[in-house]
């Protein structure tokens, strides 16, 4: 019979109670079951349960997890910055699907709110995962525009309609929330590229004022890189931007066959 072995650290135990909420207030609350290891704890990582007096805090689940590191326990460790949608560092995985915790909102929620990491990530500490690789794999597509012809004076232009086509695109911040809801990525990370970089390097192939097409697609003319691809479509139900990857992926692989023929 095949023996299976946990990898160390990967068992989630019970962890400890938090409450600061005087048992006879009449204030509305939230639970709250969080994620928590740190590197110095040596053991498997726990969920802690934290109540939050929702009278006392915003509406969002940013707002609670600030509130429970400004009035309970000042140890819990996440990313957050813009509390807008616009940076992307505060993503992680609420109630099973990976969004920006700025803005999920607790009423959308029902129950005890249960709030990971980003999946299948090596953790930081708590709620922040290691995107060493994710923003490698960003950088490897060379994010921004090559040229060969001279530098115009003022600037490069572009047509309306072609701006229009980085529609969809541009608006990506980058936060993980697709690559870490794919499969493929999760078992091929370190060499499928995954949607959010492939979603960017579209977004480069298709700037008409960009020189670099055919080198950009050679760099991804590889079994790993671009078509570990299965179409499953986890990522653009997970995009918080409303964003679909999976559709800038399939606008790659129709170049790679058009410049076959
Ligand atoms: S469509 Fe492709 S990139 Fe998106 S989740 Fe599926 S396999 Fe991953
Ligand atoms: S495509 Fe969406 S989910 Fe993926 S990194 Fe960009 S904004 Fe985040
Ligand atoms: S804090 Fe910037 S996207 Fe949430």
């Amino acid at each position: 019979m095949v023996e299976l072995t946990l990898p160390k650290n990967s068992r989630i135990e019970d962890g400890k109670v938090w409450t600061k909420i005087e048992s006879d207030t009449k204030a509305p609350t939230r639970e709250f079951k969080i994620y928590r290891w740190s590197p110095d704890d040596d053991g498997n990582p726990r969920t802690d349960t934290y109540t939050v007096n929702t009278d006392d805090c915003g509406p969002m689940v940013l707002d609670a997890l600030i509130w429970i590191k400004s009035n309970i326990d000042p140890t819990l460790t996440f990313r957050r910055s813009c509390r807008e949608g616009i940076c992307g560092s505060c993503a992680m995985n609420i109630d099973g699907t990976n969004t920006l915790a700025c803005t999920k909102g607790m009423a959308e929620v029902s129950g005890a709110i249960s709030i990971y990491p980003l999946p299948h990530m090596p953790v930081v500490k708590d709620l922040v995962p290691d995107l060493t690789n994710f923003y490698a794999q960003h950088r490897s597509i060379e994010p921004y525009l090559k040229t060969v012809t001279p530098k115009p004076e003022k600037e490069w232009k572009q047509s309306p309609e072609d701006r229009e086509k980085l529609d969809g695109l541009y608006e990506c911040i980058l936060c993980a929330c697709c690559s870490t809801s794919c499969p493929s990525y999760w078992w091929n990370g370190d060499r499928y590229l995954g949607p959010a970089t492939l979603l960017q390097a579209y977004r480069w192939l298709i700037d008409s004022r960009d020189e670099a097409t055919g080198e950009r697609l050679d760099n991804l003319e590889d079994p790993f890189r671009l078509y570990r691809c299965h179409t499953i479509m986890n990522c653009a139900q997970a995009c918080p931007k409303g964003l679909n990857p999976a559709k800038a992926i399939a606008e790659i692989k129709k170049m790679m066959v058009e410049r076959r023929v």
